[in-house]
């Protein structure tokens, strides 16, 4: 579990310019769940993950983190906005080399690290003699996610890890994240996305103003946050609103079951 209590962050701190950007007086986060963050711009969700990963230090209040491990540089993973722009190396083999060296996995685990993290992200070894620049958006990408999977962050956090790919990539990279938090980890997930967070995540977060409005059950989380719903999203919200029972899944398959079982009614 992860505590946060009484827990600010102000950007300027001390100058004309300060901006309380998050205020957590009282959270606890368990490690077992997959977590979609969500808000409006400016609410706060990138500045959370930060201070979360301890790359901010706080201003106030305590981060606890109740579970023994081994590393903390391999607790948690960051996967930044575009991750690709931090591709540098000239073949993919190096920029697996780099990360793994980087977080301090032993050098005898690299290949076997570095072949299950491609798979997780579709990629064959054929990739690894590849120079980053000549693959495309979504290689790229699936390349930089797979360098940080590949040494196994206790948590995962993700920003708006799916934005501007391919649809391919995307459903890869979708598919990745649900396989990694099968195999026990945790994972944060911010997204403008509100049908990833929906359909992929087992517990929700909404965040206005830099304040936790919500956490729970994802679809109510959404519902009940300072968003814009989908048109999918919205229709669910309606229904259910006479049909408690229903699936909250947005997909067509769901959509096709509940306008089978309710026809009749
Ligand atoms: N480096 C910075 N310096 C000063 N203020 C900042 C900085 N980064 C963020 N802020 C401010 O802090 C608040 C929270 O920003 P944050 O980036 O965490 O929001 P967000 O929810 O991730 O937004 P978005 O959806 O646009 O990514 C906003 O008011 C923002 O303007
Ligand atoms: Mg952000």
């Amino acid at each position: 579990m992860i505590e946060f209590k009484d827990v600010t962050y102000t950007y300027f701190a001390n100058t004309p310019f300060e901006k309380l950007a998050l205020n957590i007086p009282s959270l606890e986060l368990s490690m077992g769940e997959y977590y979609g963050v969500l808000g409006p711009t400016g609410s706060g969700k990138s500045t959370f993950l930060k201070v979360l990963t301890h790359l901010l230090p706080i201003n106030t209040g305590s981060i606890t983190i109740n579970e023994t491990f081994d590393d903390i540089r391999k607790y948690f993973g960051f996967v930044f906005q575009q991750p690709e722009h931090q591709l540098f190396c000239e073949t993919v083999r190096e920029e697996f080399e780099f990360s793994l060296n980087n977080f301090g996995v032993d050098k005898a685990l690299w290949m076997d690290k570095t072949a299950n993290a491609l798979k997780l992200v579709g990629l064959s070894e054929d990739f690894l003699d590849k120079d980053p620049l000549v693959l495309s958006g979504g290689q790229k990408r699936r390349v930089a996610i797979a360098s940080i999977l590949a040494y196994e962050p206790r948590v995962l956090v993700l920003d708006e890890p799916t934005a501007g790919v391919d649809g391919l990539s995307k459903e890869i990279l979708l598919d990745a994240f649900r396989s990694y938090h099968k195999q026990g980890h945790c994972i944060f997930l911010v997204s403008h996305d509100l049908n990833i967070i929906n359909n992929e995540c087992s517990k929700a977060m909404s965040f206005k103003d830099g304040m936790l409005l919500n956490i729970g059950d994802p679809f109510e989380t959404i519902v009940s946050a300072d968003v814009t719903l989908t048109p999918g999203l919205a229709l669910l919200k309606d229904i259910k609103a006479s049909y408690p029972q229903i699936s909250t899944q947005v997909s067509a398959n769901n959509f096709q079951e509940i306008g089978k079982s309710y026809a009749s009614k």
